[in-house]
């Protein structure tokens, strides 16, 4: 099961002075039961690819190819809105409804479950993201806080149990056990077989997370891999405009002079626990 562009494109305002393309020729495969970042500076068309990928935009040029069939550019985007959830950038954007509850209801209520089932996956999604259903239920969205807004709409995209889950910053604004939740569900989503794609800055996150890694840049993917490949290659990194941590740079550097240290890590203390080990000495 997976969902793979092959050779997308994408231009905004097509047929027009304005034309711009921001997605050339990408190729991609997101597969279940993976969870796959994507890194790159802004504007090189992170957001515009969830977008494709979703069923908001439709490519250019290229195909969609959904658990080996090739969509149809109509008929295709239905298929993709009932496969794929998309947590937006500015998520909070993202409600309308008049209380939390319809908001989080909305998207299951709309595949045609009944009102018992759609209000229990509610339920559940809310207090998956760690709102209380009967404290929240019937408060207006604009009324909470950015961080609970940010839940409210993670718990809409997994009240509709998508296949595939497209974040985009996900953990952007979140304090710590907001984070360790986030990553929590994502897991387990993972070990249930949903295929996640995460956009993320997060050196930490990436690496904690990731099955497997896309470095955007200029609306072309430069590289893809697993993160002991790509995010020790600092001339791909470079050419994303990305900027390898001094933690990398040490680990890779101290590689080439012979230590055997095993694994890449943007974690100092993990590192310094390798370091350590490498050099025969036990931390007391
Ligand atoms: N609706 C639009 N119309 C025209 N151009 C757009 C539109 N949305 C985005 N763009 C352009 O497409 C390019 C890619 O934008 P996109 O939002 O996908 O980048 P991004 O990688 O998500 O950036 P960021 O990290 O800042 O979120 C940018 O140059 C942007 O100006
Ligand atoms: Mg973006």
């Amino acid at each position: 099961m997976s969902l793979e562009l092959i050779g997308v494109s994408l231009a905004y305002l097509p047929g027009t002075p304005m034309s711009r393309t921001v997605l050339h020729d990408v190729n991609l495969k997101l597969e279940c039961g993976q969870i796959a970042c994507l890194m790159g500076r802004t504007g090189a068309g992170k957001s515009s690819l969830l977008e494709v990928m979703c069923g908001m935009m439709t490519p250019s040029h290229g195909s969609m190819v959904l658990d080996g069939i090739e969509l149809e550019p109509r008929s295709g985007k239905q298929a993709l809105r009932d496969a794929v959830g998309i947590l937006m950038q500015s998520s909070e954007r993202q409600l309308f409804a008049e209380t939390v509850e319809r908001d989080v209801a909305f998207g299951p209520k709309n595949q045609g479950l009944s009102s018992e089932v759609y209000l229990a996956r509610a339920h559940a999604a809310l207090a998956q993201v760690g709102l209380d259903p009967q404290s929240y239920c019937h408060r207006p969205p604009f009324s909470l806080s950015e961080g609970e807004m940010r839940r409210v709409a993670m718990a809409g995209v997994l009240a509709m149990k998508p296949r595939f889950l497209l974040l985009d910053e996900p953990s952007a604004g979140l304090d710590a056990p907001g984070r360790d939740s986030l990553y929590h569900i994502l897991l387990n989503l993972r070990a249930e077989g949903t295929g996640i794609l995460i956009v993320s800055h997060d050196w930490e996150e990436v690496e904690m997370l990731s099955d497997q890694i896309f470095l955007l840049s200029e609306g072309r993917i430069i590289a893809v891999g697993k993160k002991n490949e790509v995010l020790t290659d600092a001339d791909k990194l470079k050419g994303a405009g990305l900027i390898m941590p001094p933690v990398v740079e040490l680990l890779c550097d101290l590689k080439s002079r012979g230590l055997d240290l095993p694994v890449y890590s943007a974690s100092p203390h993990y590192a310094a626990a390798c370091i350590a080990k490498a050099l025969g000495k036990v931390r007391p």
